[in-house]
Protein backbone atom coordinates (compact mmCIF):
# COMPACT_ATOMS: atom_id res chain seq x y z
CA UNK A 1 0.00 0.00 0.00
CA UNK A 2 0.89 3.95 -0.79
CA UNK A 3 2.31 4.95 2.37
CA UNK A 4 0.67 8.55 1.30
CA UNK A 5 -2.68 7.38 -0.27
CA UNK A 6 -3.51 11.55 -0.71
CA UNK A 7 -0.55 11.73 -3.60
CA UNK A 8 2.16 14.23 -3.96
CA UNK A 9 0.16 16.81 -3.18
CA UNK A 10 0.22 16.40 0.30
CA UNK A 11 3.01 14.74 0.78
CA UNK A 12 6.83 16.27 -0.31
CA UNK A 13 8.35 13.37 -0.88
CA UNK A 14 12.20 12.47 0.28
CA UNK A 15 14.11 13.71 3.23
CA UNK A 16 15.93 16.38 1.33
CA UNK A 17 13.08 18.72 1.99
CA UNK A 18 12.59 22.04 -0.53
CA UNK A 19 15.28 22.74 -3.27
CA UNK A 20 16.28 25.95 -1.27
CA UNK A 21 16.78 24.00 2.16
CA UNK A 22 20.75 22.85 2.85
CA UNK A 23 21.39 20.08 5.11
CA UNK A 24 23.54 21.85 7.52
CA UNK A 25 27.64 20.96 8.05
CA UNK A 26 26.66 21.33 11.92
CA UNK A 27 23.06 21.47 12.40
CA UNK A 28 24.10 22.66 16.09
CA UNK A 29 24.94 25.79 14.62
CA UNK A 30 23.09 29.36 14.21
CA UNK A 31 22.87 30.48 11.23
CA UNK A 32 23.76 34.19 12.66
CA UNK A 33 21.49 36.28 10.05
CA UNK A 34 18.27 34.71 11.16
CA UNK A 35 19.10 35.50 14.86
CA UNK A 36 18.62 38.73 16.87
CA UNK A 37 22.21 40.57 17.68
CA UNK A 38 22.91 39.52 21.14
CA UNK A 39 21.69 36.07 20.30
CA UNK A 40 24.18 32.87 20.26
CA UNK A 41 25.25 29.78 21.52
CA UNK A 42 27.29 29.12 25.04
CA UNK A 43 27.94 25.21 25.13
CA UNK A 44 25.25 24.66 22.71
CA UNK A 45 22.39 26.13 24.46
CA UNK A 46 20.82 29.26 23.72
CA UNK A 47 21.58 32.65 25.08
CA UNK A 48 19.63 35.85 25.02
CA UNK A 49 21.50 38.79 26.02
CA UNK A 50 23.27 37.02 28.21
CA UNK A 51 20.77 34.75 29.42
CA UNK A 52 20.47 31.04 29.14
CA UNK A 53 16.88 29.62 27.72
CA UNK A 54 17.02 26.67 29.97
CA UNK A 55 17.05 29.29 32.75
CA UNK A 56 14.66 30.95 31.27
CA UNK A 57 12.39 28.16 30.34
CA UNK A 58 11.40 26.86 34.14
CA UNK A 59 10.96 30.91 35.05
CA UNK A 60 8.72 31.96 32.33
CA UNK A 61 7.63 28.79 31.08
CA UNK A 62 6.81 27.95 27.09
CA UNK A 63 5.77 28.79 24.58
CA UNK A 64 7.09 32.11 25.47
CA UNK A 65 8.67 34.93 22.98
CA UNK A 66 12.00 36.36 23.74
CA UNK A 67 12.37 39.86 22.36
CA UNK A 68 16.24 41.01 22.66
CA UNK A 69 15.49 44.84 23.32
CA UNK A 70 19.10 46.11 22.48
CA UNK A 71 18.20 44.61 18.54
CA UNK A 72 14.53 45.55 18.59
CA UNK A 73 15.93 49.39 19.62
CA UNK A 74 18.69 49.25 17.66
CA UNK A 75 16.84 48.27 13.96
CA UNK A 76 14.51 50.98 14.70
CA UNK A 77 17.36 53.32 15.26
CA UNK A 78 18.65 51.87 12.04
CA UNK A 79 15.95 53.27 9.88
CA UNK A 80 16.28 56.68 11.16
CA UNK A 81 19.70 56.79 10.83
CA UNK A 82 19.55 55.89 7.16
CA UNK A 83 16.43 57.49 6.26
CA UNK A 84 17.45 61.08 8.78
CA UNK A 85 15.33 63.68 6.77
CA UNK A 86 12.63 61.43 6.86
CA UNK A 87 9.85 60.43 9.33
CA UNK A 88 10.04 56.69 10.73
CA UNK A 89 6.54 55.37 11.72
CA UNK A 90 6.89 51.91 13.52
CA UNK A 91 4.01 49.93 11.91
CA UNK A 92 2.78 49.11 15.60
CA UNK A 93 0.29 46.29 13.59
CA UNK A 94 3.86 44.04 13.56
CA UNK A 95 3.86 43.86 17.41
CA UNK A 96 2.54 46.77 19.54
CA UNK A 97 2.53 46.42 23.20
CA UNK A 98 3.22 49.33 26.04
CA UNK A 99 7.18 48.26 25.98
CA UNK A 100 7.30 48.07 22.45
CA UNK A 101 5.97 51.70 22.21
CA UNK A 102 8.05 53.38 24.62
CA UNK A 103 11.21 51.94 23.10
CA UNK A 104 9.87 53.07 19.78
CA UNK A 105 9.03 56.85 21.45
CA UNK A 106 12.66 56.87 23.00
CA UNK A 107 14.61 56.07 19.75
CA UNK A 108 12.81 59.13 18.09
CA UNK A 109 10.45 57.14 16.04
CA UNK A 110 6.68 57.47 15.10
CA UNK A 111 4.11 55.29 16.14
CA UNK A 112 1.38 54.48 12.81
CA UNK A 113 -1.55 52.45 14.73
CA UNK A 114 -4.80 51.52 12.83
CA UNK A 115 -7.46 50.99 14.92
CA UNK A 116 -9.00 51.79 18.25
CA UNK A 117 -7.02 49.39 20.02
CA UNK A 118 -3.45 50.20 19.14
CA UNK A 119 -4.17 53.97 19.70
CA UNK A 120 -5.32 52.85 22.74
CA UNK A 121 -1.68 50.72 23.75
CA UNK A 122 0.00 54.23 22.63
CA UNK A 123 -1.89 56.57 24.70
CA UNK A 124 -1.14 54.15 27.66
CA UNK A 125 2.34 54.21 26.88
CA UNK A 126 2.33 58.26 26.60
CA UNK A 127 2.96 58.32 23.07
CA UNK A 128 3.04 61.72 21.56
CA UNK A 129 -0.39 62.08 20.01
CA UNK A 130 1.64 64.31 16.92
CA UNK A 131 3.83 61.41 16.49
CA UNK A 132 0.75 58.69 16.26
CA UNK A 133 -0.54 58.63 12.37
CA UNK A 134 -3.96 56.58 12.38
CA UNK A 135 -4.98 53.94 9.32
CA UNK A 136 -6.94 51.93 8.83
CA UNK A 137 -9.72 51.24 5.32
CA UNK A 138 -12.45 51.39 7.80
CA UNK A 139 -12.21 53.70 11.00
CA UNK A 140 -14.84 53.87 13.12
CA UNK A 141 -16.60 57.09 13.88
CA UNK A 142 -15.71 56.48 17.46
CA UNK A 143 -12.09 55.76 16.55
CA UNK A 144 -11.63 59.06 14.53
CA UNK A 145 -13.38 61.05 16.71
CA UNK A 146 -11.01 59.95 19.49
CA UNK A 147 -7.60 59.94 17.07
CA UNK A 148 -9.28 63.91 16.79
CA UNK A 149 -9.88 64.53 20.36
CA UNK A 150 -6.02 63.45 21.37
CA UNK A 151 -4.66 65.58 18.24
CA UNK A 152 -3.12 62.94 16.46
CA UNK A 153 -0.43 63.67 13.71
CA UNK A 154 -2.34 62.45 11.05
CA UNK A 155 -5.29 60.03 9.48
CA UNK A 156 -4.96 58.04 6.68
CA UNK A 157 -8.00 58.04 4.28
CA UNK A 158 -8.90 55.31 2.81
CA UNK A 159 -12.59 55.89 1.75
CA UNK A 160 -15.00 58.83 0.52
CA UNK A 161 -17.52 57.96 3.37
CA UNK A 162 -14.39 58.96 5.91
CA UNK A 163 -13.91 62.11 4.26
CA UNK A 164 -17.55 62.61 5.09
CA UNK A 165 -17.26 61.25 8.48
CA UNK A 166 -14.05 63.74 9.05
CA UNK A 167 -15.42 66.86 8.15
CA UNK A 168 -18.83 66.36 10.25
CA UNK A 169 -16.33 65.32 13.14
CA UNK A 170 -14.01 68.65 12.71
CA UNK A 171 -16.82 70.94 12.59
CA UNK A 172 -18.21 69.40 15.62
CA UNK A 173 -15.27 69.17 17.41
CA UNK A 174 -14.30 72.60 16.08
CA UNK A 175 -10.48 70.81 15.20
CA UNK A 176 -8.81 70.77 11.80
CA UNK A 177 -7.60 67.11 10.74
CA UNK A 178 -4.27 66.87 9.14
CA UNK A 179 -4.68 63.78 6.57
CA UNK A 180 -3.34 62.07 3.77
CA UNK A 181 -4.68 60.01 1.05
CA UNK A 182 -4.03 56.39 0.73
CA UNK A 183 -3.28 55.59 -2.83
CA UNK A 184 -3.16 52.98 -5.25
CA UNK A 185 -0.48 52.58 -7.41
CA UNK A 186 -1.25 49.40 -9.27
CA UNK A 187 1.91 47.89 -8.50
CA UNK A 188 2.16 43.80 -8.27
CA UNK A 189 4.48 43.01 -4.91
CA UNK A 190 6.28 39.99 -5.24
CA UNK A 191 4.95 38.32 -2.35
CA UNK A 192 2.22 36.43 -0.90
CA UNK A 193 -1.63 37.63 -2.31
CA UNK A 194 -2.59 38.31 1.27
CA UNK A 195 0.00 40.46 1.78
CA UNK A 196 0.15 42.27 -1.47
CA UNK A 197 -1.82 45.35 -1.32
CA UNK A 198 -1.23 47.64 -4.51
CA UNK A 199 -2.80 45.83 -7.14
CA UNK A 200 -6.05 47.13 -8.31
CA UNK A 201 -8.38 44.21 -6.61
CA UNK A 202 -8.02 44.67 -3.30
CA UNK A 203 -9.70 46.94 -0.96
CA UNK A 204 -6.86 49.51 0.18
CA UNK A 205 -6.73 52.96 -1.00
CA UNK A 206 -7.89 54.69 -4.22
CA UNK A 207 -6.76 53.86 -7.57
CA UNK A 208 -4.45 56.26 -8.84
CA UNK A 209 -5.27 54.30 -12.72
CA UNK A 210 -9.07 55.07 -12.05
CA UNK A 211 -8.92 58.62 -11.36
CA UNK A 212 -10.11 58.11 -7.72
CA UNK A 213 -7.76 59.18 -6.15
CA UNK A 214 -7.31 62.57 -7.68
CA UNK A 215 -11.28 63.03 -7.54
CA UNK A 216 -10.49 62.27 -3.41
CA UNK A 217 -7.65 64.85 -3.43
CA UNK A 218 -10.14 67.25 -4.71
CA UNK A 219 -12.75 66.57 -2.24
CA UNK A 220 -10.43 66.68 0.61
CA UNK A 221 -9.24 70.07 -1.25
CA UNK A 222 -12.77 71.08 -0.61
CA UNK A 223 -13.48 70.35 3.44
CA UNK A 224 -12.55 73.09 5.38
CA UNK A 225 -11.65 70.92 8.19
CA UNK A 226 -9.43 68.86 6.58
CA UNK A 227 -5.67 69.90 5.96
CA UNK A 228 -3.97 67.54 3.00
CA UNK A 229 -0.50 66.58 3.82
CA UNK A 230 0.40 64.32 0.93
CA UNK A 231 -0.56 60.84 -0.71
CA UNK A 232 0.61 57.44 1.46
CA UNK A 233 1.21 54.32 -0.95
CA UNK A 234 2.01 51.25 1.02
CA UNK A 235 2.49 48.26 -1.86
CA UNK A 236 2.81 45.50 0.37
CA UNK A 237 4.60 43.33 2.96
CA UNK A 238 8.22 40.88 3.11
CA UNK A 239 9.40 42.84 -0.09
CA UNK A 240 12.89 42.39 -0.98
CA UNK A 241 13.61 44.31 -4.23
CA UNK A 242 12.77 47.97 -4.67
CA UNK A 243 11.57 48.01 -7.99
CA UNK A 244 8.38 47.55 -6.61
CA UNK A 245 9.02 50.50 -4.26
CA UNK A 246 10.45 52.40 -7.77
CA UNK A 247 7.13 51.93 -9.82
CA UNK A 248 4.71 53.15 -6.73
CA UNK A 249 6.96 56.08 -6.14
CA UNK A 250 6.67 57.23 -9.71
CA UNK A 251 3.27 56.42 -10.21
CA UNK A 252 2.46 58.73 -6.79
CA UNK A 253 5.02 61.18 -7.48
CA UNK A 254 3.71 62.08 -10.61
CA UNK A 255 0.27 61.96 -9.47
CA UNK A 256 1.77 64.38 -6.73
CA UNK A 257 3.13 66.68 -9.83
CA UNK A 258 -0.62 66.84 -11.39
CA UNK A 259 -1.93 67.78 -8.29
CA UNK A 260 1.01 70.30 -8.22
CA UNK A 261 0.12 71.99 -11.45
CA UNK A 262 -3.76 71.55 -12.08
CA UNK A 263 -5.16 72.10 -8.70
CA UNK A 264 -2.10 74.47 -7.95
CA UNK A 265 -1.44 72.85 -4.04
CA UNK A 266 2.16 71.77 -3.83
CA UNK A 267 1.39 68.78 -1.08
CA UNK A 268 4.22 69.10 1.71
CA UNK A 269 4.45 64.75 1.90
CA UNK A 270 4.79 61.53 0.56
CA UNK A 271 4.30 58.23 2.75
CA UNK A 272 6.14 54.99 0.78
CA UNK A 273 4.77 52.61 3.67
CA UNK A 274 6.29 49.82 5.24
CA UNK A 275 7.03 46.51 3.39
CA UNK A 276 10.97 45.68 4.11
CA UNK A 277 11.77 42.15 3.51
CA UNK A 278 13.60 40.39 6.57
CA UNK A 279 15.61 36.49 6.52
CA UNK A 280 13.42 33.74 8.20
CA UNK A 281 15.21 31.21 6.63
CA UNK A 282 18.66 31.14 4.42
CA UNK A 283 16.45 31.76 1.20
CA UNK A 284 15.68 35.26 1.80
CA UNK A 285 18.42 38.04 1.88
CA UNK A 286 17.01 41.36 3.10
CA UNK A 287 18.27 44.88 2.10
CA UNK A 288 20.08 47.02 4.81
CA UNK A 289 17.81 49.79 5.65
CA UNK A 290 20.63 51.59 4.44
CA UNK A 291 20.59 50.24 0.64
CA UNK A 292 17.12 50.57 1.11
CA UNK A 293 17.15 54.06 2.02
CA UNK A 294 20.04 54.64 -0.78
CA UNK A 295 17.58 53.59 -3.23
CA UNK A 296 14.83 55.11 -2.15
CA UNK A 297 16.01 58.27 -2.48
CA UNK A 298 17.57 58.13 -5.69
CA UNK A 299 14.22 56.90 -7.20
CA UNK A 300 12.44 60.04 -5.73
CA UNK A 301 14.85 62.60 -6.28
CA UNK A 302 15.32 61.71 -9.67
CA UNK A 303 11.46 61.84 -10.32
CA UNK A 304 11.17 64.99 -8.60
CA UNK A 305 13.78 66.41 -10.64
CA UNK A 306 12.16 65.00 -13.67
CA UNK A 307 8.86 66.24 -12.94
CA UNK A 308 9.98 69.46 -12.10
CA UNK A 309 8.78 69.47 -8.55
CA UNK A 310 10.50 70.08 -5.39
CA UNK A 311 11.05 66.80 -3.40
CA UNK A 312 8.41 66.26 -0.49
CA UNK A 313 8.98 65.40 3.08
CA UNK A 314 9.27 61.48 3.20
CA UNK A 315 8.32 59.11 5.51
CA UNK A 316 8.26 55.30 5.85
CA UNK A 317 6.27 52.80 8.05
CA UNK A 318 8.59 50.04 8.60
CA UNK A 319 6.94 47.42 10.86
CA UNK A 320 8.41 43.87 10.44
CA UNK A 321 11.87 44.89 9.86
CA UNK A 322 12.14 46.50 13.41
CA UNK A 323 10.39 43.84 15.41
CA UNK A 324 10.70 40.66 13.64
CA UNK A 325 14.29 39.91 13.93
CA UNK A 326 14.43 40.77 17.29
CA UNK A 327 12.74 37.53 18.40
CA UNK A 328 12.44 34.10 19.02
CA UNK A 329 9.61 31.69 20.18
CA UNK A 330 11.05 29.18 22.37
CA UNK A 331 8.84 26.02 22.61
CA UNK A 332 9.58 22.50 24.84
CA UNK A 333 8.86 19.16 22.42
CA UNK A 334 6.08 16.89 23.47
CA UNK A 335 6.07 14.17 21.28
CA UNK A 336 8.30 12.90 17.90
CA UNK A 337 6.92 10.72 15.67
CA UNK A 338 8.32 9.36 12.24
CA UNK A 339 5.90 8.93 9.61
CA UNK A 340 6.45 6.88 6.34
CA UNK A 341 6.61 8.65 2.47
CA UNK A 342 6.48 7.12 -0.53
CA UNK A 343 9.78 5.79 -1.89
CA UNK A 344 11.00 4.37 1.58
CA UNK A 345 11.82 8.14 2.87
CA UNK A 346 10.25 9.35 5.71
CA UNK A 347 9.76 12.00 8.00
CA UNK A 348 10.09 13.43 11.42
CA UNK A 349 7.53 15.12 12.99
CA UNK A 350 8.33 17.06 16.42
CA UNK A 351 5.51 18.29 18.49
CA UNK A 352 6.13 21.10 20.58
CA UNK A 353 3.27 23.06 22.92
CA UNK A 354 2.35 26.12 20.64
CA UNK A 355 1.24 26.02 17.38
CA UNK A 356 -0.92 27.64 14.88
CA UNK A 357 -2.34 29.88 18.24
CA UNK A 358 1.26 31.88 18.67
CA UNK A 359 1.96 31.90 15.11
CA UNK A 360 -0.06 31.53 12.51
CA UNK A 361 2.41 32.59 9.79
CA UNK A 362 2.87 29.62 7.99
CA UNK A 363 -0.73 28.35 7.65
CA UNK A 364 -2.25 32.00 6.29
CA UNK A 365 0.95 32.54 3.86
CA UNK A 366 2.89 29.16 3.78
CA UNK A 367 5.49 31.27 5.64
CA UNK A 368 8.67 29.02 5.89
CA UNK A 369 10.50 29.44 8.90
CA UNK A 370 13.81 28.09 10.62
CA UNK A 371 14.55 25.99 14.27
CA UNK A 372 17.40 25.24 16.31
CA UNK A 373 17.64 22.72 18.93
CA UNK A 374 17.79 25.64 21.65
CA UNK A 375 18.67 23.13 25.16
CA UNK A 376 21.82 21.28 24.22
CA UNK A 377 24.66 20.50 21.53
CA UNK A 378 23.59 17.03 19.83
CA UNK A 379 26.35 14.30 17.53
CA UNK A 380 23.24 13.04 16.08
CA UNK A 381 23.33 13.02 12.46
CA UNK A 382 20.15 16.04 11.16
CA UNK A 383 17.25 14.66 9.79
CA UNK A 384 15.00 16.54 7.91
CA UNK A 385 12.23 17.12 10.60
CA UNK A 386 8.52 19.07 10.55
CA UNK A 387 8.07 20.74 13.55
CA UNK A 388 4.51 20.88 13.91
CA UNK A 389 1.94 22.53 17.16
CA UNK A 390 -1.04 21.27 19.74
CA UNK A 391 -3.84 22.21 17.58
CA UNK A 392 -6.41 20.00 16.21
CA UNK A 393 -5.43 20.44 12.32
CA UNK A 394 -2.91 19.29 10.10
CA UNK A 395 -2.03 22.63 8.99
CA UNK A 396 -0.60 23.30 12.33
CA UNK A 397 2.98 23.85 10.95
CA UNK A 398 5.58 25.64 12.97
CA UNK A 399 8.40 25.28 10.89
CA UNK A 400 7.62 23.23 7.60
CA UNK A 401 10.95 22.05 7.20
CA UNK A 402 14.07 21.95 9.02
CA UNK A 403 17.28 19.87 9.71
CA UNK A 404 17.33 19.07 13.18
CA UNK A 405 19.34 16.85 14.88
CA UNK A 406 17.96 13.40 14.75
CA UNK A 407 17.85 12.60 18.76
CA UNK A 408 15.72 15.85 19.38
CA UNK A 409 13.26 14.44 22.40
CA UNK A 410 11.10 15.25 25.05
CA UNK A 411 11.52 18.07 26.97
CA UNK A 412 14.16 19.43 24.21
CA UNK A 413 13.89 22.88 24.06
CA UNK A 414 13.47 24.08 20.30
CA UNK A 415 13.77 28.21 19.33
CA UNK A 416 12.16 29.83 16.26
CA UNK A 417 13.47 32.94 14.48
CA UNK A 418 11.83 35.92 13.57
CA UNK A 419 8.75 35.58 15.14
CA UNK A 420 8.78 39.13 16.43
CA UNK A 421 6.71 40.54 13.87
CA UNK A 422 2.83 39.39 12.78
CA UNK A 423 3.14 36.30 15.30
CA UNK A 424 1.64 38.04 18.75
CA UNK A 425 -0.12 40.67 16.93
CA UNK A 426 -1.90 37.52 14.70
CA UNK A 427 -2.11 34.92 18.07
CA UNK A 428 -5.19 33.26 18.53
CA UNK A 429 -6.88 30.86 21.16
CA UNK A 430 -7.63 28.64 18.94
CA UNK A 431 -8.11 24.99 21.24
CA UNK A 432 -8.74 27.26 24.28
CA UNK A 433 -5.19 27.98 24.02
CA UNK A 434 -3.75 31.04 26.28
CA UNK A 435 -1.90 33.51 24.29
CA UNK A 436 2.00 32.89 25.20
CA UNK A 437 4.04 35.85 26.88
CA UNK A 438 6.10 37.85 25.47
CA UNK A 439 9.63 38.21 27.39
CA UNK A 440 12.16 41.47 26.62
CA UNK A 441 15.98 40.75 27.65
CA UNK A 442 18.49 43.06 27.65
CA UNK A 443 21.54 43.20 29.50
CA UNK A 444 21.44 39.81 31.55
CA UNK A 445 17.90 40.73 32.80
CA UNK A 446 15.06 39.32 31.67
CA UNK A 447 11.18 40.84 32.10
CA UNK A 448 7.67 39.96 30.77
CA UNK A 449 6.46 42.58 28.72
CA UNK A 450 3.04 40.66 27.68
CA UNK A 451 2.21 38.43 30.77
CA UNK A 452 0.48 34.78 29.80
CA UNK A 453 -2.94 34.64 29.38
CA UNK A 454 -4.32 31.80 31.74
CA UNK A 455 -7.45 29.55 31.71
CA UNK A 456 -9.29 31.79 33.98
CA UNK A 457 -8.46 34.63 31.64
CA UNK A 458 -10.50 32.68 28.85
CA UNK A 459 -13.11 31.37 31.32
CA UNK A 460 -13.85 35.03 32.74
CA UNK A 461 -15.04 35.88 28.75
CA UNK A 462 -17.36 33.07 28.84
CA UNK A 463 -20.23 34.13 31.12
CA UNK A 464 -22.13 30.84 30.33
N1 LIG B 1 2.10 50.57 6.48
C1 LIG B 1 0.90 50.09 6.13
C2 LIG B 1 -0.11 51.00 5.63
C3 LIG B 1 0.64 48.72 6.24
O1 LIG B 1 -0.55 48.25 5.88
C4 LIG B 1 1.63 47.86 6.75
C5 LIG B 1 1.37 46.42 6.88
C6 LIG B 1 2.86 48.40 7.11
C7 LIG B 1 3.06 49.77 6.96
C8 LIG B 1 3.97 47.58 7.69
O2 LIG B 1 4.44 46.61 6.82
P1 LIG B 1 5.76 45.77 7.23
O3 LIG B 1 6.92 46.71 7.17
O4 LIG B 1 5.55 45.24 8.58
O5 LIG B 1 5.82 44.69 6.20
N2 LIG B 1 0.19 39.78 8.63
C9 LIG B 1 1.07 39.84 7.48
C10 LIG B 1 1.53 41.24 7.17
C11 LIG B 1 0.38 42.20 7.01
C12 LIG B 1 0.90 43.58 6.75
C13 LIG B 1 -0.18 44.58 6.88
N3 LIG B 1 0.23 45.90 6.66
C14 LIG B 1 2.24 38.91 7.70
O6 LIG B 1 2.29 38.28 8.74
O7 LIG B 1 3.11 38.79 6.85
Amino acid sequence: MRSHEAGALHGQSGDRGPAWLRAPEDANELVPHLWASNVSKVDGVLTIAGESVTDLAPEFGTPTYFVDEDDFRRRARGFKEAFPAADVYYAGKAFLCVAAARWIADEGLNLDVCTGGELAVAIRAEFPPARIGLHGNNKSVDELRRALELGVGRIIIDSVEEIDRLSKLTAELGVTAPVMVRVTAGVEAHTHEYISTSHEDQKFGFSIAGGDALDAVRRILAEPGLKLLGLHSHIGSQIFVTDGFEVAARRVLRLHAEIDKELGVALPEFDLGGGFGIAYTTQDDPSTAQDLADGILKIVESECSALGVAIPHLSIEPGRAISGPSTFTLYEVGTTKSVALDGGASRRYVSVDGGMSDNIRPALYSADYSCTLASRDSDAPAVLSRVVGKHCESGDIVVKDEFLPGDVRVGDLLAVPGTGAYCRSLASNYNHVPRAAVVAVRDGEARVIVRRETEDDLLDLDLG
